[in-house]
């Protein structure tokens, strides 16, 4: 008897891959350390349900159909090295707040998803760094080895992505405890839009808006019945092909592969080849996916990319991120919008404003200007709606912590500032602050970048 769906087998997704050109993963020097690593993974429990993904991806569907907007974010690199339970919380929270204010800004449910529970794998420019006359490989993020510059800590552990898996599940764990709880409220919220009105250097503007806010009902997710305070989904870069595909199951009802690693797993802007593994991995999983695209990106290229990563063309299926740098969005940007918009395609928009905008600080940190990730956003939105399309929403790296990693908003963090609390392991963050500091300013702009919202006169 013939099947009545050619679906793929668990072994085809875990292995298609292989052999096709992989950018960005490890020379993993002990091939039976992997082999044994990959073998734990494989009899892991899964991080994430089939059900959950479903449900992410219809929300995402609503984020494509204009109907609602996505705001996702978290940390550039997750540490191994560090447990700090506030630490998660407070990064949950500030979405939560931020959640709050876009969806009073944009009138609609906001599905809010963190970088979070398996963001621990980094692309880099270079597979090695040298030092002082010293070559060693290039740190590639916790899941693969450690940062210190010693031949030790920098060659390829295969087991680090079994500590990533145990560390996911107990980071999920966390969240999720938090999220059913009272503190993940919109109350909650909003005291904490209150308070950072209140300390903020325009605390009568501020403490406006959070009034106007808080008499809107501060919702994150009204409507259509989702009304679900503390609803958190889990994302990642799906970087390491090892990783992901060994977390692979399929699903007992559907039959369809799932990556169980996270709910929405995103191609980087380096390892998005047509012809590539992560394509071709990312082509077989029933997930949310998203892939984030640079200003080198062609209208040609990423519709032929869209072809192979939606095929069914559902929307839900796929994000796009755009993360093209203050100066070059409104030129690079609605090209692009205005071919996946006319040949019928249906994608949810996002703009991540914090890649295209990394600069080398005086102390050699790498940052970020506030201003230049409000320029990218603003710009985003003119684009989008120049177009009659709609901004599905934001891609931010962010703490509630008060780091001081990127420069500019919040309370004025200044080059000569950035050593004092630089934590990242990878790249600048905005902290709590400047991340609302970033939405309020934004809804400042509502007019400017011509955010449909609220009416004046409701205001
Ligand atoms: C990231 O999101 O941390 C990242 C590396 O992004 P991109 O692929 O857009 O450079
Ligand atoms: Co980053």
């Amino acid at each position: 008897m013939t099947p009545l769906l050619d679906l793929p087998s668990t072994h085809t997704v875990r292995t298609g891959w292989r052999g096709l050109p992989a950018a960005q993963q490890p020379a993993w020097p002990d091939p039976a350390a992997l082999d044994e690593a990959v073998a734990t993974l494989t009899a892991s429990l899964p991080l994430v349900v089939p059900r959950e993904c479903d449900l992410l991806r219809n929300r995402l569907a609503a984020v494509a159909r204009g109907e609602a907007f996505l705001v996702q974010g978290g940390d550039c690199a997750e540490s191994l090295d560090t447990a700090d339970a506030g630490s998660l919380l407070r990064s949950a929270g500030t979405l939560q707040q931020l959640a709050t204010v876009f969806g009073y800004m944009m009138s609609l449910p906001v599905v809010t998803v963190a970088r979070m529970a398996g963001q621990y794998a980094k692309p880099r420019s270079a597979a090695t760094e040298v030092r002082d006359g010293v070559e060693l490989p290039v740190y590639r993020g916790d899941a693969v080895n450690g940062q210190a510059f010693t031949a030790a800590a920098r060659t390829p552990d295969p087991h680090r992505m079994v500590r990533v898996h145990q560390r996911s599940a107990a980071t999920l764990n966390l969240v999720r405890a938090y999220g059913a709880g009272a503190q993940a409220g919109p109350d909650h919220a909003l005291e904490g839009l209150r308070r950072f009105a209140a300390a903020s250097p325009e605390p009568a503007r501020y403490g406006a808006l959070t009034e106007e806010i808080a008499r809107a009902g501060g919702f994150t997710g009204t409507g259509d019945g989702w009304h679900t305070p503390g609803e958190l989904f889990m994302s990642h870069e799906g970087l390491l092909l090892d990783y992901e595909s060994a977390l692979t199951r399929v699903d007992a009802v559907t039959g369809l592969p799932y990556a169980t690693s996270g709910h929405l797993l995103w191609i980087g802007e380096r390892t998005r080849r047509l012809d590539g593994a992560h394509v071709e991995y990312f082509s077989r999983i029933a997930n949310p996916i998203a892939v984030k695209i640079g200003p080198s990106a062609d209208a040609d290229e990423l519709l032929r990319l869209v072809d192979r990563l939606s095929p069914g063309n559902e929307a839900g299926r796929l994000t796009l991120v755009a993360r093209m740098g203050a100066r070059r969005v409104r030129e690079a940007l609605p090209g692009l919008v205005e071919r996946i918009t006319a040949e019928g395609r249906t994608v949810g928009w996002v703009s991540d404003p914090m890649h295209g905008n990394t600069i080398s600080a005086p102390s050699g940190h790498k940052t970020r200007r506030f201003d230049d990730i409000l320029d990218e956003l603003s710009g985003f939105f003119e684009v989008l709606h120049g177009l009659g399309a709609h901004p599905g929403g934001v891609h931010l790296e962010l703490t509630g912590d008060d780091v001081t990693e990127c420069v500019g908003g919040g309370a004025g963090v200044g080059m000569a500032d950035l050593p004092l609390r630089y934590r990242s392991a990878c790249d600048p963050r905005l902290n709590g602050d400047q991340s609302l500091d970033l939405a309020y300013r934004l809804l400042e702009l509502r007019d400017a970048v011509r955010v449909p919202g609220v009416p004046e006169a409701l205001r």
